[in-house]
């Protein structure tokens, strides 16, 4: 996957971008871009935003500026699947992740401020993404946590071939959230192991691990469907 990130604040994304599964699927062949649209705005001295028309608080981010850091990106005029991040988006969940992961490209991008100039939604994002019901100051972080969600999806993000099928809300465990891991030791202060995973018996050991997730599931309202 192509993924390239618009923002005013590419050095936040450092930490992320060094990530393993990030530097796996880099080294097989993935790329990742972050660009600061102020590298690319048509306008003078590093102006990328502008007072809201009719007035009010806060700074817009402008159409003109977005589609210049676009067309810089991609200058054959072929755009990938773009997505806006934006608190009033449609709420991310593992469904949109796998759909997004099996893009060949991504464009996101992160507004500050007040947003992005309506413009923007209309003509040049393709979706619009939140990552849950409260405001963030920007979209870097929700950047990063779709980007970091999307990742982990990808073929060679994780050590083990497995590590992402059985995990929580997958097919895998029918939408809800994983079963509980223990390791050593067997017991601490008064704290025990589930017996049944000491037993060996690896089918009652996966039906033990289907009752656990079904059972959260129930807990949580993350009921499968
Ligand atoms: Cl995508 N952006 C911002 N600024 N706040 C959010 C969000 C996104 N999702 C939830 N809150």
């Amino acid at each position: 996957m192509r993924l390239d990130i618009f923002t005013l604040f590419p050095e936040a994304f450092e930490w992320f971008a060094s990530q393993r599964p990030v530097r796996n699927v880099l080294s097989a062949g993935s790329e990742l871009h972050l660009r600061n649209f102020r590298d690319t705005t048509p306008l003078s001295a590093g102006q990328v935003d502008d007072s809201p028309y009719g007035g009010g608080a806060g700074m817009v981010l402008r159409v003109d500026v977005v589609d210049a850091a676009l067309a810089a990106a991609y200058p054959g005029g072929e755009r990938p699947r773009t997505v806006v991040l934006t608190p009033a988006g449609r709420q991310l969940d593992d469904a949109l992740v796998a759909e997004l992961a099996a893009e060949p490209a991504l464009a996101l991008l992160c507004g500050r401020y007040e947003g992005f100039d309506q413009r923007v939604h209309d003509h040049l994002a393709d979706d619009e993404v939140s990552i849950g019901r409260y405001v963030l100051a920007g979209g870097e972080l929700a950047a990063m946590v779709l980007a970091d969600a999307v990742v982990r999806k990808l073929p060679g993000a994780l050590g083990h071939a497995e590590s992402a099928t059985e995990e929580s809300f997958s097919e895998a465990l029918a939408g809800a959230p994983e079963y509980p891991h223990y390791t050593r030791p067997p017991v601490y202060r008064d704290w025990g192991v589930p017996e049944v995973l000491l037993s060996g018996d690896h089918e009652r050991v996966r039906r033990w691990r289907l009752e656990r997730s079904a059972e959260r599931a129930a807990r949580t309202g993350g009921d499968p469907e």
